[in-house]
């Protein structure tokens, strides 16, 4: 083996120790971060060109002086920091100071500082060779866009907000130009029963004063009393559908509710007499909801069935079925009877739409205006054999418990 000395680069470039010492010392002073080298009495033993541009001041200003002799306005904060690595000799990386210097008085700037020890061989440190870079535009963009950030959030909040406001108003308006078209149905619908009511008056008063008045008036009254119930019931259903709506949401047992509704679905079939069956879940969730609402719902359905099988040979059955689903309660409204027309199918939802010539083609469109308030679905789907059936859902998870929100 050869005996090879090991070469430095000094040797090996031919530069000398001195050459070295001054390319470290141009290293220093054009370093892109701020150096400096601090004694233990917290004075400038060195600093570069960039760190006294930060102060404000040129480097001689610096030298041999004190921390809080050249950049009073910082030294609350960096004079502890110093203080700490002279005593524990610790590495101390990535403090971020602010503050202002004399560069720029007045202004807030940014800086990440780190403080290496110089330990002599006693283990005493000996100075403090600190880098301080200026993060103050870095500062500044991400202030910017955490700001804008915050502002884009304000802005989803604001518009959300007026969003609601004009879903609000767009459904007031649906609903007061549905009124309109609806005030020509409605004064058809109420001129039956009005002229019934005073052809029965008439006939009454014309019977006074007869043998039979008494029979006559008897009957006559009856229909009267039915004619008023029955223009009543329309006005009563029509101010449903305008209804602006105080919200009620009170928590309900679906089956008590159904069962309830009951007797008057049995009044109701008691002309052309089908079978009503119910089945109910054994256990249901409580659901939140406005119970008249969705008796509305049930009744309207239960109706519209009862009399499409009206129309049929058979007496036919309505069943009311509850049943749980996920997150929520399932009524299903089934009839036999009449296969139903594609025509009808499609449009039966519609407001005003109606086959029936004393219908007024609204129950369908209350029911699902109801059942969507509830955040609930409603639809209809024709029976394998004869007849629909109706399924609506409302969720547990529904519009929430105490209502009076608009
Ligand atoms: N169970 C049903 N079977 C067959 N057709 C139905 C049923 N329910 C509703 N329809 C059809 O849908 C139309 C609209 O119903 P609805 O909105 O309740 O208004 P109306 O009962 O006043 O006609 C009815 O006229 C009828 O043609
Ligand atoms: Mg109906």
């Amino acid at each position: 083996m050869p005996d090879t000395q090991p070469s430095t680069d000094a040797t090996a470039t031919g530069s000398s120790v001195i050459d070295r010492f001054a390319e470290l010392e141009h290293l220093y002073r054009t370093a892109p971060v701020g150096l400096c080298l601090m004694d233990r009495d917290l004075r400038f033993l060195r600093i570069n060109e960039r760190l006294a541009a930060i102060n404000g001041r040129v480097v001689e200003d610096h030298l041999g002086r004190t921390v809080r002799e050249v950049i009073p306005e910082i030294a609350d904060i960096v004079e502890p920091l110093y203080r700490r690595v002279i005593e524990t000799g610790e590495v101390a990386l990535n403090f971020e100071v602010a503050g202002e210097t004399p560069a720029e008085p007045g202004v807030t700037k940014h800086w990440l500082v780190s403080y290496y020890p110089l330990t002599s061989s006693d283990g005493k440190v000996r100075a403090v060779s600190t880098v301080v870079q200026d993060i103050t535009e870095l500062k500044e963009a991400q202030d910017a866009m955490r700001s804008a950030g915050e502002e884009l959030e304000r802005r989803v909040v604001e518009r959300t907000a007026e969003l609601d406001e004009a879903r609000e108003a767009l459904a007031r308006v649906c609903r007061v130009s549905m009124m309109q078209g609806l005030a020509g149905g409605l004064a058809h619908e109420l001129n039956q029963p009005l002229t019934a009511i005073v052809n029965y008056a008439e006939a009454g008063r014309a019977t006074i004063g007869r043998a039979d008045a008494a029979a006559q008036l008897t009957d006559d009254f009856e229909r009267i009393i039915e004619q008023a119930q029955r223009a009543a019931a329309i006005v009563r259903r029509v101010r449903l559908f305008v209804h602006k709506g105080e919200k009620v949401r009170t928590p309900t047992d679906v089956n008590q509710l159904v069962e309830e509704t009951v007797p008057i679905i049995a009044v109701e079939a008691r002309r052309s007499g089908p079978e009503i069956i119910i089945e109910r879940a054994p256990e249901l969730p409580a659901i939140t909801l406005d119970p008249i609402q969705i008796q509305q719902v049930i009744l309207n359905l239960a109706r519209n069935g009862i009399e499409a099988m009206a129309k049929g040979a058979e007496p036919g059955s309505l069943t009311i079925r509850t049943a749980p689903v996920e997150d929520g309660v399932e009524i299903t409204v089934r009839n036999t009877g009449p296969v139903i027309a594609d025509e009808v199918a499609g449009r039966m939802f519609e407001a005003f739409y109606t086959t029936r010539p004393e219908g007024l083609g609204l129950g369908l469109a209350i029911a699902r205006t109801i059942v969507e308030a509830h955040h609930g679905r409603l639809d209809m789907t024709g029976n394998d054999g004869a007849g629909v059936t109706f399924r609506f859902t409302l969720p547990a998870t529904g519009p929430s418990a105490g209502g009076g929100d608009a």
